[in-house]
């Protein structure tokens, strides 16, 4: 039995594989065992280009289908109503799939007004083509008008969360709005592993730092964590979270680690006004 986030009717597994970044030829090398480690959680998007391969891996797994959750991420330049029903069949087929887990709206930049983009997404739903629904990359005041203007509950913000990034005000209202959070970039693209607090941490559990940064994330009251990684002996470390538990004192020093401009993902002309924490 998978570990999972239950969020408005959603059953998101709680630790998904990302494929931000990975080409055909490694989304072949990886996924297959990614799958056989346990992963049944897979992060893509329209943008990464590889819901073909992703699809493949899926298919040549054996693995029924009911037992994988796939997100995807419809890009920007989709939301148009022109385009986006048809952007959506296109990684159904891409994903050879009947039916997405999970489909977020990318980010928020867009001329597209939301009430359009949310209508989109709600169509997909009704068509019988996306079990769920959810945004990345939304501020509070996004998020809220986004849960406002839908009709099928918003089961997640996708946004970027590490030690290094105290992102408190939007955690706390995406939990009291019931959506599950999911978190990426938790490695702050590389930044934690030699981290000295996360150091001492990890040898005091006996686990390594990525375990710890993985645990911190999901030890968290409705978080799902996205992890990627390259090397294949990562993989099973990467799942083996849920056997042990951070005592507070450590959670506390892990959010203590939080410090100003360690937002690492900022694209101009895509991001909002990120809800700020910093003094
Ligand atoms: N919605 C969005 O806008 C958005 C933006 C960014 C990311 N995402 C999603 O979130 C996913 C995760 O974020 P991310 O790709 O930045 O991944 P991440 O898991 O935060 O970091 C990946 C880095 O951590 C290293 N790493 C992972 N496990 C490790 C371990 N056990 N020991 C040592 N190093 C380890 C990897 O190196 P090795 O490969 O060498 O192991 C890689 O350099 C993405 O792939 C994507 O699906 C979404």
């Amino acid at each position: 039995m998978q570990n999972v986030v239950q969020a408005h009717g959603a059953a998101i597994p709680t630790i998904g594989y990302g494929t931000y970044g990975m080409n055909s030829q490694e989304v072949h090398r990886v996924l297959p065992a990614a799958l056989r480690a346990g992963f049944r959680h897979i992060d893509t998007a329209q943008v990464y280009g590889n819901e073909a391969e992703v699809g493949d891996c899926v298919a040549a797994s054996g693995i029924p289908r009911a037992e994988v959750f796939i997100t995807t991420k419809v890009w920007v330049s989709n939301y148009h109503p022109r385009h986006f029903g048809a952007s959506v069949d296109e990684s159904l087929h891409k994903l050879k799939t009947d039916y997405i887990d999970l489909l977020l709206l990318h980010w928020p930049g867009s001329d597209i007004p939301l009430p359009e983009q949310i209508g989109a997404l709600n169509a997909s739903v009704k068509a019988g083509k996306v079990r769920h629904i959810g945004v990345s990359n939304y501020n509070r005041e996004l998020m809220d008008d986004a849960i406002r203007l839908s009709d099928i509950p918003i089961v997640t913000n996708q946004f970027e969360y590490h030690p290094y990034l105290n992102q408190s005000l939007l955690i706390e209202s995406t939990r009291e709005a019931g959506l599950a959070v999911t978190g990426y970039c938790g490695m702050a693209v590389g930044n934690v592993l030699s981290d000295p607090v996360l150091k001492e941490m990890a040898a005091r559990y006996g686990k390594t730092i990525a375990q710890i940064v993985l645990r911190w994330l999901v030890q968290q009251d409705g978080v799902v964590a996205l992890s990627r990684t390259s090397k294949i002996e990562r993989l099973p470390e990467n799942l083996a979270v849920f056997d042990f538990e951070l005592q507070d004192e450590d959670m506390a020093a892990i959010h203590a680690r939080a410090r100003p401009n360690s937002r690492i993902v900022n694209p101009p002309g895509l991001s909002p006004q990120w809800d700020s924490t910093e003094p």
